[in-house]
């Protein structure tokens, strides 16, 4: 396939449901091999199946991205399957269901920041490595949230893990932009996604989120993938250490 992404090769977190599936798809359909990694396997499958049935190219992965040897399996799949690592997508990521500081224990606590935080650090540094061993250059993009960029939205595990995206994305970013690496994150808003049923399910929670969004609606996992496609391809090439706001005005108020 012939498109944006060309000849690139891309390991993509969280791929069996949301934002990663979308991802996925796209990236295929621009032209990427596609490692679809989710720990949830059976889904990972079949995001690979729907690249098939589109006539791209891409393999799943069964693993936890807050676990180094499965982080580490996921990038060898790629560089055995296609050859080499081009693009970093650490989008896996789990909601902590707004619990605030005194209801979230300490086994909460570390389930949150080990899958949001430290899942993200090992994909950036194992992506890293592979990047520096081809000789430089590379993509990372991080998916953070609005959670990341103030109080409120998420309740205090999430949102310190995603603020904790947001810092470890501009401190790669300076740390390797010289071998030709480029960090970025997506800050999404409200989106419509597996992670967000039962918030949209609620009729309550539905309302106050529309009506605190100034577009006036959930965001749509296909618009986030096109904003990690920006990140991924050539049209951001001056960009690094951004956290790029998709999140229909949320954080403008
Ligand atoms: N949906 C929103 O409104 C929203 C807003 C801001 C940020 N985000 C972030 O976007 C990212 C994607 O979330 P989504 O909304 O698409 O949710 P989703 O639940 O639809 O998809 C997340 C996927 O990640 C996988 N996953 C979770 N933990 C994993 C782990 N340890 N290892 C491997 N895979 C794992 C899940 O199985 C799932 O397939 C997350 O980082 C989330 O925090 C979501």
């Amino acid at each position: 396939m012939t498109g944006t992404l060309s000849e690139k090769v891309a390991v993509i977190t969280g791929a069996g449901s949301g934002m990663g599936r979308a991802a996925s798809l796209l990236f295929a359909q621009e032209g990427a091999k596609v490692v679809a990694v989710d720990y949830v396997g059976e889904t990972a499958e079949e995001t690979v199946q729907r690249i098939h049935s589109q006539g791209g190219g891409a393999v799943a992965v069964t693993a936890d991205v807050s676990h180094w040897e499965d982080v580490s399996r996921a990038v060898e799949t790629a560089v055995q399957h296609f050859g080499r690592l081009d693009i970093m997508i650490n989008n896996a990521g789990v909601f902590d269901g707004f619990k605030p500081c005194l209801e979230t224990d300490e086994a909460w606590w570390d389930r949150i920041i080990n899958i949001n935080l430290k899942g993200v650090f090992l994909g950036c540094k194992r992506a890293i490595q592979q990047f520096l061993a081809q000789g430089g250059g590379g993509i990372i993009v991080n998916t953070a949230s609005v959670a990341g960029l103030g109080g409120m939205a998420g309740g205090t595990a999430y949102t310190a893990s995603k603020h904790g995206v947001v810092g470890l994305t501009k401190q790669i970013a300076c740390e390797y932009a010289s071998q030709g690496i480029r960090v970025n994150a997506v800050c999404p808003g409200g989106i419509e996604t597996g992670m967000t049923k039962d918030l949209m399910a609620d009729p309550q929670t539905n309302q106050v989120i529309q009506q605190t969004t100034p577009m006036g609606r959930w965001g749509k996992p296909e618009e986030i993938a096109q904003a990690m496609l920006y990140l991924a391809s050539d049209a951001s090439g001056y960009v690094t250490g951004e956290t790029l706001r998709v999140d229909g005005g949320w954080r403008a108020k």
